[in-house]
C-alpha cells in the first residue's frame, strides 16, 4: 500500500459564520495549531504524495497557511459554494494529473489521525472504488446516514433527504472519503444536484459507483477522530480531546504530569524523559524540554528550550527566545525573554531577564532587572560567567557585567563593569545616633 500514490484534497472553503469571528474557521487554533495545519499534518504522516487545498474566494490567508505547512500544496478556489462534490471538482486539475488513491478531507474536522486515514484508504488497495468513513454518534441527526448491507455500503443519505426509516440509522457519515484515482473524476462528474439542498453531494459518488458495478465500502472510525468544528463550543470540545491525546502521549514518553488535566500542551511541545510537570502549567508553541527537568506549578512557557536538569518556577514565565542550559534554576516570579542562560546559572526570585546573555554559574539576586527598552529600541545585557548581581539591581542596557564581577545590592548599573571588579551604584548610608529617640521625645511633649 505504501507504493500507491496519494492525492489529498482538503476542503477548506468553510465560512465559519457560526464562529462569530473575523478569522476564517479553519484558521482557528487547537493546541496552538490551526485546524488546517492539523489536517495537513495528518495527511503528511499518512503518506500524501500530493496535496490540493480548496479555499473560498479571496481567502489568501487560508492559502498562505496551507502553503506554509505544505510548501508544494496546490491551492484551488471554489468560487461558488455549491456542495461538497462541487468543492472537490474545484481541484479538477489535480485530479486530472491522476493518483492511485484520492482522499477527500474537511479542514474543519481537525482531529483525524493518520492511522484512521490509512484505515479509510485500505479498501482501495483491495479494489474498492469508494470508501466512506462512518462513526456512531450519540445523536446522528444532521449527518448523512450510511446505508449498508453487510460490509457493503449501498448509499449515503443526507439527513434532509432521508426517510423516517433511514433517519433511524445511527451509522453516520463522517464526511471523509477515499476514492480510487482511476474512477474519481468520472464519478464526480456524474453527480447532480437534485436533492433537498440543491447541492452537488460528494456522497452521491457511492450510488453512482454501484450503478457501474464498482465496490463501495464503509469503514468504522472513532467519534473523536471525526469531530467537526462549527462553533466556538465545538472548538473547545476539540481542544479538550486533543489535549487529552497530548497528555497521554507525554506520559507515555516518560514525563510525569502530576495533574494531567491542568497541564495544557501545544501540538509541537517536546518533553524529555523523567520530566516532572506540576499542576497548572501552560505550554505555548515552540517549547523543547530536555530530560530530568522539573517544572513547578503555575508556569507559562513559550518558544523556550530547556536543557537537561533545569528547574523552573513555581510561577515562572519563559517567553520566546529563552534558552536555559543544563542545570539552570529559574525561581518564582521570574520572566525571561530572548535570554540565553548558560549552565548552572541561577535567577531565583522576582527578576526580569530580557535580551540578555548570562554566563555559566552566574547568580542574579532577587529583583534583578535588565532595563532593555528605552521606549524606542531594545538593548542587550551581557553578564559574564560566575558574576554575582546583588539584590534589587537595575542593569541599564546596553551594558556588560564582566566575568566574576560583583554588583552591590540596590545598584543602577549604567556603565560596563570589568571582570572581577565590584560595582557599587547607590548612595552611601548615613547613620545619626540617637536621632529617633530625640524625634519621638519632641513629638510626645504635651502641647502648650
Ligand atoms: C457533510 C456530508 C454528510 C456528513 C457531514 C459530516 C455531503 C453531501 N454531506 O454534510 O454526509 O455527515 O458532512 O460532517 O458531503 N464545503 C465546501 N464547499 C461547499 C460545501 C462544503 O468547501 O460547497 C466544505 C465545508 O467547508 C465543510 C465540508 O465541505 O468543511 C462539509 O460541508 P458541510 O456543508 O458542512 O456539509 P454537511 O451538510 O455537514
Ligand atoms: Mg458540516
Amino acid at each position: 500500500m505504501t507504493e500507491r500514490s496519494l492525492l489529498v484534497v482538503v476542503l477548506a472553503a468553510g465560512e465559519g459564520t457560526r464562529m462569530a469571528s473575523r478569522l476564517p474557521k479553519v484558521l482557528h487554533r487547537i493546541a496552538g495549531r490551526t485546524m488546517l495545519h492539523h489536517v495537513l499534518e495528518a495527511t503528511r504522516a499518512a503518506g500524501a504524495t500530493r496535496t490540493a487545498v480548496v479555499v473560498g474566494p479571496g481567502r489568501d490567508d487560508v492559502a498562505a497557511e496551507a502553503q506554509r505547512v505544505v510548501p508544494d500544496a496546490e491551492v484551488f478556489v471554489q468560487t461558488e459554494r455549491l456542495g461538497t462534490a462541487h468543492a472537490v471538482l474545484a481541484a479538477r486539475a489535480a485530479l486530472e494529473r491522476g493518483a492511485d488513491d484520492v482522499l477527500v478531507l474537511y479542514a474543519d474536522t481537525p482531529l483525524v489521525r493518520p492511522q484512521t486515514l490509512s484505515l479509510l484508504r485500505a479498501p482501495l488497495a483491495a479494489g474498492a472504488a469508494v470508501a466512506a468513513l462512518g462513526f456512531l454518534p450519540e445523536d446522528p441527526s444532521g449527518y448523512g446516514r450510511l446505508i449498508t448491507v453487510g460490509d457493503e455500503l449501498v448509499a449515503i443519505r443526507e439527513d434532509k433527504d432521508a426517510t423516517a426509516q433511514e433517519k433511524a440509522i445511527r451509522f453516520s457519515n463522517a464526511g471523509l472519503m477515499a476514492l480510487s484515482g482511476a474512477h474519481a473524476l468520472a464519478l464526480l462528474e456524474r453527480i447532480g444536484n437534485f436533492n433537498a439542498k440543491g447541492e452537488y453531494y460528494l456522497t452521491d459518488a457511492v450510488e453512482i459507483a454501484r450503478a457501474q458495478g464498482l465496490a463501495t465500502v464503509a469503514v468504522l472510525g472513532e467519534a473523536d477522530d471525526v469531530a467537526g468544528v462549527n462553533s466556538r463550543i465545538q472548538l473547545a470540545e476539540a481542544e479538550a480531546i486533543f489535549q487529552r491525546r497530548l497528555r497521554l502521549a507525554a506520559m507515555a514518553g516518560g514525563a510525569t504530569l502530576v495533574a494531567p488535566e491542568t497541564v495544557f500542551l501545544c501540538a509541537d511541545t517536546v518533553l524529555g524523559r523523567d520530566v516532572t510537570v506540576e499542576p497548572h502549567v501552560v505550554f505555548g508553541p515552540g517549547v523543547r524540554v530536555g530530560d530530568d527537568v522539573v517544572i513547578h506549578a503555575f508556569c507559562h512557557l513559550e518558544g523556550a528550550t530547556l536543557d537537561s536538569g533545569v528547574s523552573i518556577g513555581p510561577y515562572a514565565r519563559l517567553r520566546p527566545g529563552t534558552r536555559l542550559e543544563t542545570g539552570v534554576r529559574i525561581g518564582n516570579f521570574v520572566e525571561t525573554k530572548a535570554a540565553h542562560i548558560e549552565a548552572g546559572a541561577k535567577v531565583n526570585h522576582l527578576s526580569y531577564v530580557g535580551d540578555a546573555h548570562v554566563g555559566a554559574n552566574a547568580n542574579l539576586g532577587a529583583g534583578t532587572i535588565t532595563c532593555n527598552y528605552d521606549g524606542f529600541a531594545k538593548y542587550r545585557t551581557v553578564i559574564g560567567e560566575g558574576a554575582f548581581v546583588g539584590v534589587n539591581s537595575a542593569l541599564v542596557a546596553p551594558v556588560t557585567i564582566g566575568k566574576g564581577a560583583f554588583v552591590g545590592t540596590g545598584a543602577v548599573i549604567t556603565a560596563d563593569v570589568p571582570d572581577d571588579a565590584l560595582a557599587l551604584a547607590r548612595s552611601r548610608q548615613v547613620v545619626k545616633e540617637g536621632w529617633a529617640r530625640a524625634f519621638r521625645a519632641a513629638r510626645e511633649k504635651p502641647k502648650g
